[in-house]
């Protein structure tokens, strides 16, 4: 694979409602991402993934889009977005846009439209079926049928995910065109690329045929038959070719159901996509990503396989795109350290193991100051409608009301989404007024302000680790080398990045525990070390609880 610009950027992802409110009505805005900007140069991200920006009732935080060509009113106007992506230019920070084609909100005037007349062309942008029930046993991703029904009428229409989300009918061409229209639009304004979401739900079975129940709703999970189907290459070929293959852009597609052995369509030198999120480890606690109740017994030396299996099989054909956290997962330092969240050199370590891997590093807003999951007492304090949703099916499969208050509140969106931790003041300096989400109680002791400038601070490891990958005499190997698994102990994870005549050893101890590891060569100089010790001897070294090492050898 040739080097291509986007391999070399570090991506700070920004859910906006959460990040910073500039105007104080307790919602984050565009401008004050603006207002932020230097904190961002500052920690030394490239590249700001903002989650949508677009007018919207909010059912589902922004990804339910109705006017694609128009800012909501609560994050401000298309000027404060000129703003943004021109001042972030000044300091060579570009910008991606969050782009949601599967489906729009049902207030989109294309499917006010399509209810109203259904004569109208644009009730073929949608997807209707007519009946006197549900057409098939198909279960959304937030749980309930994927059917909805129209109101007076004999008919019903289909969402994948709420129903305040219609899929769009990406079998209809003239629909196609136009949502071609929406991205080389954004392209043409100057954003550098596009996350993409939920791509791989644009092509169903179109049989719409009923499957075997897997939950005691007599539901099966709609993934099967809408994710990935059949005949979506076409699709994605056409979009590439109408839109991305025009511009110098990046895209990284969120394309859950993606198997290791098709990924050369997807990421190949001329797959559909720049990059692709693997979801795989992120979803280690749980059976499914939609069965937060199906709780899993996890090991390091699993989430260690999974890793290198993930990473083994992205390096063959393209290039990965990196996280621990996003806004749909819990914070990392609380899935993946459990009763370690708020041991700093363990936070740290956990950083460090994802950011050297090969691929472009994703950071979540928080994640650089080691913020943690935030536990709610009463169902009623969730905004996230999948986390409702996994309450009632969590009791529906027969768990008590506390039992399902524990699964939510381990992976509930809402862990991610709680506003930014600015400073110890009230609303944690996020706000002036109550915030639209509850503040997570943890800002007193975790916040930027107390962070910045402060040597061993995670935010300060995060800069540093940052520059490391971007500024140093170890860059071209960080960023373009190869990868390879080591054998380990148990709970340590361990690869090797090498690039020409350059071999770094990486070893991450998740345990409280010292372990002994191998490795081959001569020891030659550290790399990395989020510790102040280390015992390097010929060939083996001990690690401390919690460490993170990285040195060449010769
Ligand atoms: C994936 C997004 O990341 C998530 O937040 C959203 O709810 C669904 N897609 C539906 O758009």
């Amino acid at each position: 694979m040739n080097n291509k610009w986007w391999q070399k950027e570090v991506v700070y992802q920004i859910y906006p409602k959460s990040f910073y409110d500039s105007n104080n009505d307790g919602i984050g805005d565009i401008k004050g991402i603006t207002s932020k900007l230097d904190y961002l140069k500052n920690l030394g991200i490239t590249m700001i993934w903002i989650c949508p920006i677009f007018k919207s009732p909010m059912d589902d935080n922004g990804y339910d889009i109705s006017d694609y060509f128009d800012i909501s009113e609560e994050f401000g106007t298309m000027y404060d977005l000129r703003e943004l992506i021109d001042k972030a230019k000044e300091k060579n920070i570009k910008i991606i846009l969050d782009l949601v084609i599967n489906h729009t909100s049902d207030e989109h005037p294309w499917f006010k439209e399509a209810l109203k007349n259904p004569e109208s062309k644009y009730h073929d942008y949608y997807i209707f079926k007519n009946g006197k029930s549900v057409p098939n046993n198909w279960r959304s991703v937030f749980g309930t049928s994927v059917w909805e029904k129209v109101e007076d009428r004999d008919e019903y229409y289909f969402h994948a995910f709420g129903k305040k989300q219609p899929d769009l009918n990406w079998e209809n061409p003239e629909l196609r065109n136009e949502l071609y229209k929406v991205v080389n639009k954004w392209l043409d304004f100057g954003i550098a690329g596009f996350r993409i979401d939920a791509i791989t739900f644009i092509k169903k079975d179109l049989t719409f045929k009923s499957i075997e129940a897997d939950g005691v709703d007599g539901m099966a999970k709609c993934t099967k038959v809408s994710r990935n189907q059949k005949g979506i290459d076409v699709f994605l070929k056409e979009l590439r070719a109408n839109t991305f293959s025009k511009y110098n852009c990046v895209t990284v597609a969120e394309a859950p159901g993606v198997e290791y052995d098709e990924l050369s369509n997807f990421i190949g030198e001329d797959g559909y996509f720049s990059m692709i999120f693997d979801f795989k480890y992120a979803d280690l606690d749980v059976k499914s990503g939609s069965e937060w109740f199906k709780r899993v017994n996890w090991t390091v030396k699993e989430l260690n396989e999974k890793i290198m299996k993930s990473q083994i099989s992205i390096q063959k054909t393209g290039w990965a795109a990196n996280f621990i956290e996003n806004h749909d997962q819990p914070r990392a330092t609380t899935k993946y350290l459990i009763e370690n969240e708020r041991n700093n050199d363990a936070v740290k370590m956990l950083g460090a193991m994802y950011f050297f891997l090969r691929g472009t590093p994703f950071i979540y807003q928080g994640q650089e100051i080691g913020m943690i999951n935030f536990e709610r007492k009463s169902i009623g304090d969730f905004n996230d409608i999948s986390s409702i949703d996994q309450y009632k099916r969590s009791i529906k499969e027969g768990f008590d009301e506390k039992d399902a208050l524990h699964f939510i509140n381990l992976r509930s969106r809402d862990n991610a989404r709680t506003p930014f931790q600015w400073n110890n003041k009230k609303y944690a300096g996020f706000s002036t007024k109550k915030p639209w989400l509850k503040m997570n109680d943890s800002y007193i002791n975790i916040n930027a302000e107390s962070q910045i400038g402060k040597k061993d601070s995670i935010f300060e490891f995060y800069k540093s680790i940052i520059n490391i990958r971007q500024n140093s005499k170890y860059s071209e190997c960080l960023i373009y080398g190869k990868i390879e698994p080591i054998q380990t102990s148990d709970k340590t994870i361990g690869y090797i990045r090498h690039y020409n005549n350059i071999k770094i050893y990486c070893f991450f101890n998740f345990d409280n525990n010292e372990t002994e590891e191998y490795f081959e060569g001569k020891y030659n100089e550290t790399v990395l070390n989020n510790l102040d010790c280390e015992f390097i001897e010929n060939g083996k070294l001990r690690l401390m609880p919690f460490q993170a090492l990285m040195f060449t050898t010769i």
